[in-house]
């Protein structure tokens, strides 16, 4: 019987986000019928009340998407249970590996990554370790290359780069995959994904949330390791790569490596050209005043919580293509998405002197708030007008069955796919080491720069887009950030 170990097992990732994920993997029948899981932590708690708390937890997330049913939480209740121990012992690990006993165990780590070396060298000492063990480890891995490594040093030693799953949970999105599917399942974009059709690649992450009680944490890692190094360039790497030849792991993740080798790297000389900083003050969001990120920390801080790059890929295939990213807290709204912006026709028939009503194509992969891709293209407006009027139409390329909108499935968690994918063994949704490393040279030499520069955070209000530098960044080469008009 195969196991699931959350070591974290009561904590805020466990009940947040594993555990719902498994209770409707289990509502839709897609566990494994023999699977076992595992909680483990460090409280003394007895099964009893460790199911009790997980069931709250999941019952208020089901309820929330209606989906909340009695029937498939006794069958995952009836698979739960619970271990008071300390993971960084081997000897307190032996009576876990009796439980798992020789099937293996797929083990996650929801704890904080100052614990991973320690964990994973217990586990490989009280046997947890073997050939048929998986590791999961959640971000972040480190906070520079350096320590990055010291941590994955110790997993290395315990386990093979096969078993290991690092997660980033951003690749578990509905939308994300799909990228994957509009790129290499259709011949219509492949043609015009190049610097010879494409003007610039945007990737906004805006969050609505401030940091608030996760201060501790974010404090020390900022806009730019927080978001920047994992979830920004895994799309990213995504949008950029080149065709794999199969969607084995290794092959999507060769192309996504060869992605990350070819960012240039951000000078001290460059980087107040290329980067924006910035930290929210006081304002209002959502129609709510919040409080500066300083009144948070409760002292000075020069940590930012906002980021804005222009990054540059020195390759053929994008050379002369900038792809803007920006993420932040306290924005003005929650909106994640990818904008693929093309270049204008050659040659407007349509125009008197200027462009007149045309705008230029533009592709629209929306992550976040609503899962949407869409296509702008321009369209003439219906009518007797001597002069051909045009008009932009956004059409949606997502849920569009035979000319009818069908309604969207539950939106999933995105640790759905990657549990289930992790307990199969498939990593092709996973980071793997040479992938992470490269990604903390990149953002090293950002952090790097930003020092050697003294580029300090810029304020900006909260509920705004940043600070204003950031709208420069694009404008300065004639550009804007999309502003969600359609
Ligand atoms: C996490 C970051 O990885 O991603 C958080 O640590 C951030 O700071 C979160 O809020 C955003 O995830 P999502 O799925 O809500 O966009």
């Amino acid at each position: 019987m195969a196991a699931l170990v959350i070591f974290g097992g009561g904590g805020d990732l466990a009940m947040r986000m594993l555990l719902p994920s498994l209770y409707f993997l289990e509502h839709d029948g897609l566990l494994p019928d023999d699977l076992k899981i595992i909680g483990a932590a460090r409280s003394d708690d007895s099964r009893d009340a460790y199911v009790a708390k997980v069931r709250q937890a999941v019952q208020a997330r089901a309820q929330a998407d209606n989906a909340w049913d009695e029937a498939a939480w006794e069958r995952l209740a009836s698979r739960l249970d619970y271990l008071a121990l300390d993971a960084t012992d081997a000897d307190s690990l032996k009576p876990l590996k009796d439980r798992v006993g020789e099937a293996g165990a797929t083990s996650f780590l929801a704890v904080s990554p100052s614990l991973y070396a320690r964990i994973v060298t217990a586990m490989k000492a009280a046997g947890l370790a073997g050939p048929k063990d998986r590791l999961v480890l959640e971000k972040p891995v480190g906070r520079d290359l350096d320590s990055f490594r010291v941590i994955d040093d110790a997993v290395s030693h315990a386990f093979d780069e096969r078993q290991v799953f690092r997660i980033d949970h951003y690749l578990g999105k509905e939308t994300v995959q799909n990228l994957i599917a509009l790129r290499f399942g259709n011949t219509i974009f492949e043609p015009l994904w190049n610097n010879l059709t494409i003007d610039h690649v945007q990737i906004t992450v805006g969050e609505t949330v401030g940091v608030g009680d996760r201060w501790p944490y974010y404090d020390e890692y900022g806009a730019l390791r927080d978001m920047l190094q994992n979830h920004m360039l895994q799309l990213l790497c995504l949008v950029a790569m080149e065709p794999p030849s199969d969607l084995d792991p290794d092959s999507v993740r060769n192309e996504k490596v060869k992605v990350l080798r070819s960012l240039r790297p951000v000078t001290h000389e460059e980087v107040e050209r290329v980067t924006v900083r910035g930290q929210y003050q006081a304002g209002v969001v959502e129609g709510r005043e919040v409080d500066a990120y300083e009144t948070e920390r409760g002292q000075a801080s020069d940590t930012e919580t906002f980021v804005a790059i222009r990054a540059d890929i020195d390759n053929w295939r994008w050379a002369g293509v900038p792809f803007f990213m920006r993420t932040g807290k306290r924005l003005a709204e929650k909106r994640t998405e990818i904008v693929i912006q093309f270049k204008p026709v050659p040659h407007s028939i349509f125009d008197r002197g200027d462009r007149g009503d045309l705008q230029d194509n533009r592709l629209i992969i929306e992550l976040q708030p609503e899962e949407d891709i869409s296509l702008t293209v321009m369209n003439k407006r219906p009518g007797l007008d001597q002069r051909m009027q045009l008009q932009p139409i956004r059409m949606s390329l997502s849920w569009g069955v035979d000319g009818k909108t069908a309604a969207p499935p539950r939106r999933r968690i995105a640790y759905e796919r990657l549990l289930l994918d992790a307990m199969a063994g498939d990593s092709t949704l996973f980071v793997r080491r040479d992938e992470a490393e490269q990604a903390w040279k990149w953002v090293d030499e950002v952090a790097e720069a930003w020092a050697g520069a003294h580029v300090r955070p810029l304020p900006y209000a909260a509920g705004t887009w940043g600070p204003d530098a950031a709208d420069l960044l694009l404008s300065r080469t004639g550009r804007a950030w999309n502003a969600d008009d359609a």
